[in-house]
């Protein structure tokens, strides 16, 4: 039964068993001892996932193990990964799309959770060896096992993603976390879905042992099964908290600090998990029976797919960066250490690269540098990672950092003739092969470039503010930009953890050029009498993360009616104007629309009528859908899911919708073929 073909993964020195099983992708064979090694390695992908086939293959190597144990011809198994990077990612999210009713989502959930059973229940000790990431699916298949390694490595991380797919651990992962990790810190995984690093997972309970590398890994597992260790669960004090009343206060605390995460109307996964726990987390077993009942609606529901759709989003930003290039940024060099330089320098340096920050003046990239700290801080633990940091961000007033940076990117003031000739002196400075890009917002690329000896060399590469926080950057080709600058501006992007979206030089590139609109109409209404508090309201009911007129005032309404005049919007006399001009521009002056107190803007309790809001929030979104298609019509970037993707990380747009072209279309599914068939 078993491939020969063990020696792949370095374990030489397991003989063989007899037969053979023909699989894709898991190698498996007994080794002399008895013990059953299961490498996943799936076929012809960089990273495990769970569809059928792979479940399919471990049914056959349970089959194969419940087999051995009866004979006793096996004496336990441990299941790795064959894959260098990672473990498992969770289950295959791209058969999900395949699930029109609950009934097809339960048939398919039974025979998992059948394997899964087969496997907790076999009589030999079954090892889960774990390094890299382990996730969803992953976690919730090793947790059916009896024991749990990972490797200390800071590669391996395990979690719950699943609540930002709008759905919970459907394949008994609730159940079993709780088992081992109480309630209090399981619910909080699957809850947040966030990623849990292997030492902090061991404290939880989700992991029992850890080994220092992966090399470490076969030898643990083997000395897990010849001495039948077997995880223990939470102990009596976690347990309790199970227990009803402590249950039900639990869960209301859980949906409170929910509910002020997310609303139960847009993402309902997160607040279906606490009835679930709620209601029956009393009894491991009827945690599992209801499990699957609350999660079959919601793998089917519209939030899902289209959360599984921003997924699918971000998988397609990253792609446009180009696989196969051996080019690797390591040094930055940024010029002009105001707002937006100094955070990218700190951005660039917390995601390791070197930067060399220069300004006009020593004191404003001192403090630039010194407003990185914070970043620094919530990136970095320990003291000398910090300190590494610290070092790797340079301060460099005469700019010699230029000479020997792979990327130039200069976020000085916002004139045409200064950009001009900072980049004709730049040309002739820089090394060959060094990326050189523009921050610029509202200039045309073109424009910058025109005095240059090599305009094609120029890029825009546009951060959004805060840079921290927003996971976009827009790769801006301008029409003599070369292919090549792009494609590297796109790999530089990805290298600091962004999602590149490229797009052609047009006023306001993609985002800015969608957001104008929206903002610009929410302020029109404002003007003609309607309440700012109401506005804003509506577009946080329609799912926007913020009103426009929050976000306006955050922004800064200088700089909202710099960028609308490049559009020929903000008319003078207009209400941002007259703000602009008593120096009333938003939360940095602590009065704009609003007044801003401690970093919040002061707003009445006012409720308003729902229905209202709902139909006002469409209203609101309307210009902002109409210019997306625009911008679509006009190739500012190659896709209608491209515009999707864009605008949902570049402007928060509600990504429960899907985007705002997959949002109209929902709404009005027969549209495109109506216009089709015109
Ligand atoms: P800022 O005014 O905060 O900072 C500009 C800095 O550049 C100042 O510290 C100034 O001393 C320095 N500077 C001016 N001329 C220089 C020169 N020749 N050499 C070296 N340093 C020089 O401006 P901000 O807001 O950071 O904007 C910078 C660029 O980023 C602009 O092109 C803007 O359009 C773009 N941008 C701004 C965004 C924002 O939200 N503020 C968002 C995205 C892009």
């Amino acid at each position: 039964m078993v491939q020969d073909n063990a020696s792949r993964d370095g374990d030489d020195q397991l003989a063989p068993s007899p037969g053979t099983l023909n699989f894709h992708d898991w190698r498996f064979s007994v080794d002399q001892e008895g013990i059953g090694w299961a490498i996943f390695d799936r076929e012809g992908q960089s990273a495990n996932a769970l569809g059928s086939r792979p479940l399919e293959e471990l049914s056959a190597i349970i089959d194969w193990a419940e087999e051995g144990a009866r004979r006793r011809t096996m004496c336990g198994l441990v299941i790795l990964s064959g894959k260098d990077k990672g473990f498992i990612v969770g289950a295959d999210i791209n058969e999900f799309d395949g699930f029109e009713t609950e009934a097809q989502v339960l048939d398919r959930l039974r025979l998992v959770l059948a394997l899964f059973d087969r496997i907790e229940r076999l009589s030999i000790p079954v090892v889960a060896g774990i390094h890299g990431v382990c996730v969803g699916g992953g976690l919730e298949l090793v947790l059916a096992c009896h024991y749990r390694i990972a490797t200390r490595d800071p590669s391996t991380r395990v979690g719950f993603p699943e609540v930002k797919l709008g759905i919970f651990p459907g394949w008994h992962g609730t159940a079993r976390s709780i088992r081992q990790a109480g309630p209090i810190a399981a619910m909080q995984a699957m809850l947040t879905g966030s990623m849990i690093g292997a030492s902090r997972a061991r404290a939880m309970g989700l992991i029992d042992e850890l080994v220092a590398s992966r090399g470490a890994l076969r030898w643990a597992a083997r000395r897990a099964v010849l001495k039948k260790r077997k995880a223990k669960p939470a102990g009596l004090t976690k347990s309790l908290l199970t227990r009803w009343p402590a249950r039900a206060l639990l869960a209301k605390k859980m949906r409170d600090e929910t509910s002020k995460k997310a609303r139960e109307a847009h993402y309902p996964a997160p607040f279906r998990l606490i009835d679930l726990f709620e209601l029956h987390g009393g009894d491991i077993e009827a945690l599992k029976a209801a499990e699957t009942r609350y999660f079959a609606p919601l793998l089917i529901s519209d939030q899902s797919r289209n959360l599984r759709r921003v997924f699918k989003l971000s998988e397609l930003l990253k792609g446009q960066a180009p696989k196969d290039t051996t080019w690797k940024p390591m040094r930055v060099h940024v010029i002009g250490a105001g707002t937006m330089g100094a955070d990218i320098a700190g951005w660039c340096v917390a995601s390791g690269m070197e930067v060399t920050l220069q300004d006009l003046s020593p004191e404003v990239i001192e403090k630039g540098i010194k407003a990185q700290g914070k970043l620094f801080s919530r990136k970095f633990k320990t003291r000398a990672e910090k300190a590494a940091a610290k070092a790797r961000l340079i301060a460099d007033p005469a700019g010699a950092g230029a000479a020997r940076a792979d990327v130039i990117i200069e976020a000085i003031v916002e004139r045409l003739d200064i950009k001009q000739k900072l980049f004709v002196e730049l040309e002739g400075k820089i090394k060959p092969g060094a990326v050189l890009a523009t921050n610029t917002s509202s200039l045309e690329i073109e424009a910058i470039a025109a005095p240059m000896a090599d305009p094609g060399r120029l890029i825009g590469i546009h951060f959004f503010n805060p840079v921290a926080q927003m996971p976009l950057v827009e790769v801006i080709r301008g029409a003599q930009s070369r292919e090549e600058e792009v494609k590297k501006g796109a790999t530089f992007v990805t290298a600091i953890g962004k999602f590149p979206l490229v797009a052609k030089s047009v006023p306001g590139f993609l985002v800015n050029r969608v957001l104008v609109p929206y903002m610009m109409g929410a302020m029109a209404r404002i003007e003609k009498g309607e309440e700012k508090e109401k506005v804003d309201e509506a577009a946080r009911t329609f799912g926007m993360p913020m009103g426009p007129i929050e976000l306006a005032d955050t922004v800064g309404l200088d700089v909202c009616a710099h960028v609308g005049r490049t559009f020929g919007l903000s008319p003078e006399g207009s209400l941002l104007a007259r703000l602009v001009e008593q120096k009333k521009l938003g939360k940095k002056t602590g009065e704009g629309f609003y007044v801003w107190k401690d970093g919040k803007p002061e707003k009445g309790d006012k409720t308003y009528d729902k229905a209202d809001l709902e139909r006002l929030g469409r209203e609101l979104v309307e210009p902002l859908i109409r210019e997306s298609q625009r911008a679509l019509d006009d190739n500012v970037v190659e896709s209608a899911d491209l515009v999707d993707a864009g605008v949902i990380f570049g402007t928060g747009f509600a990504p429960f919708r899907g985007g705002p072209l997959h949002f109209k279309a929902s709404e009005h599914p027969d549209d495109g073929a109506r216009e089709a068939a015109e």
